[in-house]
């Protein structure tokens, strides 16, 4: 070929779909002509110094899309009637190149996704939504039956017989319902030590919302962003977006080791994101030196910290330890918090509690990002909260969980024995563990899932740090005692299929 070909082993994006891509704008641009001949993947993977694997990928796939087609014994060629055809314009000078390429010349026809539109669609996405297996281990959900629908339809019958039609209206304010704002603000103070007024809540549609609000406000293009190491794919995707650049913070059994943001790399981080009740994913608390070393940080370096509180309803052993922005005296901290865990994840409705010089800002991104949040549901929320509904709901669930964490913990010890450790127990509604057999991590998932079984892999929160080998996720908050041991035993089964196949942990 007579065009360079420069892949990028660094990038998220795989080998193989760079290879492709390349290829492929080769051919649209008319750099590679219809009915030349291409090389061998041989050839081009011993030129490029990837594995023929990945090449032979690369290939197939413009195979299948007609970008190129192959004779048996004569090898490869550009096709010669291109399937972006349509795409494609006679320029000035009598070549022929396509909408992609031309550049000004085209513009006004030309569609260009932006930075953060080519990031999305370039990079690699998490599964999400896929055909449920029959236990699903996977997601941080809450347990759907036991949730007071009986007790919610009727606040919302109470709200709808009241033909109040200002309820229909958009309310002037994007900040969020008041009441519900007043009964947040209180339910703070006592629950999570945080003193904050009813003007500092912005109402969002939970968590992640939240972060990308406070991402549009404090990040620019370039900027450093910290995130936990392990930390949450949600805030991380959500800086990656912005452009900020990542900069991940590693985790112990205290929490986000402060003592690495002294490191000069770090020392123009703008905004940090931690999970200080229950860390994401590896479910470490984080202790109060840790957090008032933390506070003492920011405060001198005039960083933001985002803290995302999104299961601290779920504490079953020590003493509860209050929020970082309850500790606060800096205005450093911005608290998100969520009802996803504790009442569903379809309600969409979060909060974040911002310092009070920057309340207006935070209500006007709200405006423009969807003028605020349901209004009616806001209601209901707010009444379910006032008549105490909230409260003992987070009560019943607590006892609830805390005897299905025992389930999970009697049942991997009574299948894996020595061969399991259990971290993060003691909070929250995930447990993660590390399996202590030489097994090949993706034969262990697929195998998990043909036998009805969904988990998930700890690779993709991690950063710089090395992934330990054998590392999983289990949500248990969903699944019935009898569902949460017929699904380890069922693991079990999986592990001891997949084991000594090697420690290859999945991409
Ligand atoms: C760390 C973390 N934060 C927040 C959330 C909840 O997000 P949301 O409130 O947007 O549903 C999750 C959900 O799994 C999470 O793991």
């Amino acid at each position: 070929m007579d065009f360079l070909i420069v892949l990028d082993s660094q990038s998220n994006v795989p080998l193989h779909r760079q290879l492709y891509e390349e290829i492929r704008r080769a051919i649209l641009s008319g750099r590679l002509m219809p009915g030349q001949r291409v090389p061998s993947t041989r050839a081009i993977a011993e030129s490029l110094g990837i594995s023929r694997a990945t090449a032979t990928l690369a290939y197939e796939f413009l195979l299948s899309e007609g970008y190129l087609q192959s004779t048996t014994g004569s090898g490869t060629y550009v096709t010669r009637h291109l399937p972006d055809a349509t795409m494609r314009v006679d320029t000035k000078d009598g070549r022929r190149k396509t909408l992609i390429e031309t550049g000004g010349l085209t513009k006004k026809s030309v569609k260009r996704l932006s930075k953060y539109g080519s990031y999305i669609k370039d990079r690699p996405w998490f599964a999400y939504g896929e055909d449920e297996p029959e236990i699903q281990f996977s997601f941080g959900r809450p347990d759907f039956d036991q949730f007071p629908m009986r007790q919610w339809m009727m606040l919302a019958n109470q709200l709808a017989k009241k033909h109040d039609l200002s309820l229909l209206d958009c309310p002037s304010k994007s900040q969020g319902f008041l009441p519900l704002r007043e009964a947040i603000a209180a339910h703070l103070s006592k629950s999570r030590a945080v003193n904050c007024t009813p003007q500092q809540i912005i109402v969002v549609n939970g968590s992640q919302q939240g972060i990308d609000l406070v991402t549009r406000v404090i990040l620019d293009r370039g900027d450093q962003a910290g995130i936990e190491d392990p930390g949450y794919i949600g805030a991380k995707k959500a800086f990656e977006v912005q452009g900020a650049q990542l900069i991940g913070v590693p985790v112990d059994e205290s929490g986000l080791v402060v003592e690495k943001l002294k490191d000069p790399a770090m020392a123009n981080m703008k905004l940090l994101y931690v999970t200080p009740s229950h860390q994401s994913p590896t479910g470490v608390v984080m202790s109060l030196p840790r957090r008032l070393e933390l506070l003492n940080w920011a405060q001198r370096s005039g960083t933001f910290i985002i803290e995302d509180d999104y299961d601290s309803e779920y504490r079953y052993a020590g003493r509860p330890v209050p929020a970082l922005a309850g500790l606060d005296r800096s205005d450093s901290v911005i608290y998100i918090g969520t009802f996803s865990k504790v009442l569903f994840p379809a309600l969409r409705l979060g909060y974040l509690v911002v310092p009070a010089s920057l309340t207006e800002i935070f209500a006007r991104a709200k405006f423009l990002a969807d003028r605020h949040s349901s209004l009616l549901d806001q209601q209901i929320l707010a009444e379910f909260i006032k008549q105490g509904h909230f409260e003992r709901h987070i009560r019943r669930m607590r006892g609830l969980y805390q005897q299905r964490r025992q389930v999970i913990i009697a049942s991997l010890k009574k299948h894996f024995g020595e061969g399991v450790e259990v971290l993060g127990e003691n909070a929250g509604i995930n447990i993660l563990i590390r399996i202590n057999w030489r097994i090949d991590d993706e034969a262990f998932l697929r195998v998990a899932r043909d036998k009805g079984v969904g988990l998930v892999h700890t690779k993709p929160f991690y950063l710089n740090v090395t992934p330990p080998p054998h590392e999983f996720l289990l949500n248990y908050a969903g699944l019935t005692d009898e569902k949460i041991e017929m699904g380890i035993e069922r693991l079990h089964a999986a592990a001891q299929e997949t084991r000594n196949r090697g420690p290859i942990v999945p991409a």
